[in-house]
């Protein structure tokens, strides 16, 4: 029995220079259905460039926070000079693009969404408590799918891959694509490090009720990512795409 192959990516944020070398290798391999966790476009990087590529794959994708926050400011001008950056780079293709993004997608056993299932910006896996970040117990982290019916939970919005196994479910985070670490001030002030530069994806194999599960890392050209962090005035953005750190 041929297997059933999915490759999930997400937070692109606009690195092109990621999002290329993962798609070749996805389509290297022969996967032909591919699910993007959202967070795509927004960033210092290359909005236009990103969403040429996710429309040349045929990738399918879901809404991110970020996604939504382009939405919720693109008619009114803000003092957020990325966020300008980014709707500097977008035309009306790309906004009605975005607009018509989903919150979630169900797979047969499969549920999923950019962060958890009740919010698009709260973690699913991650607790946040001062200058730790953990993560949620088992029975937490059932509570908090218990309407979710699919035994396979995918999930992005921490940037670092994970596979968790509950009583109930398996939960992948897939990490990102594009933006290897970072810090964020709410909902208190924490670091997300993927603890290196290289650029994430998962493939998951379907074969009856059993599967299996790959956490893929890619070298890429990321000083190339970082100089255009740079030339677009985010320093930060730079250092944690050189570093995978903050
Ligand atoms: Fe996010």
């Amino acid at each position: 029995m041929k297997l059933k192959q999915i490759a999930f990516i997400s937070d692109i944020h606009g690195n092109s220079e990621a999002l290329r070398v993962v798609l070749q290798n996805i389509q290297s391999r022969g996967i032909e259905s591919i699910i993007n966790l959202g967070d795509s476009l927004y960033g210092p990087l290359d909005p236009k460039g990103t969403f040429d590529l996710l429309q040349d794959y045929q990738v399918q994708s879901i809404s991110g926070n970020q996604d939504r926050f382009i939405l919720e400011n693109i008619d009114q001008a803000t003092d957020i000079p990325t966020l300008e950056f980014t709707k500097s780079q977008m035309n009306t293709v790309m906004t009605e693009w975005l607009r018509s993004l989903p919150f979630s997608l169900k797979l047969n056993q499969i549920y999923c969404c950019h962060a958890s299932p009740n919010s698009d910006c709260n973690y699913l896996l991650e607790k946040l408590d001062k200058n730790v970040v953990s993560v949620k117990n088992v029975n937490e982290l059932d509570e908090i799918l218990k309407d979710i019916p699919q035994p396979i939970v995918f999930c992005a919005h921490s940037h670092v891959s994970k596979v968790v196994k509950t009583k109930y479910k398996t939960i992948i985070n897939c990490g990102s694509v594009g933006l290897p670490a970072y810090d964020d001030e709410l909902p208190i002030y924490h670091k997300m490090e993927s603890l290196n530069p290289m650029t994430k994806y998962v493939i998951i194999s379907l074969d009856g009720e059993t599967f299996q599960i790959e956490q893929v890392s890619l070298s890429y050209n990321y000083e190339e990512a970082a100089l255009l962090a740079e030339k677009n005035n985010r320093p930060d953005w730079a250092k944690w795409i050189r570093n995978g750190r903050v």
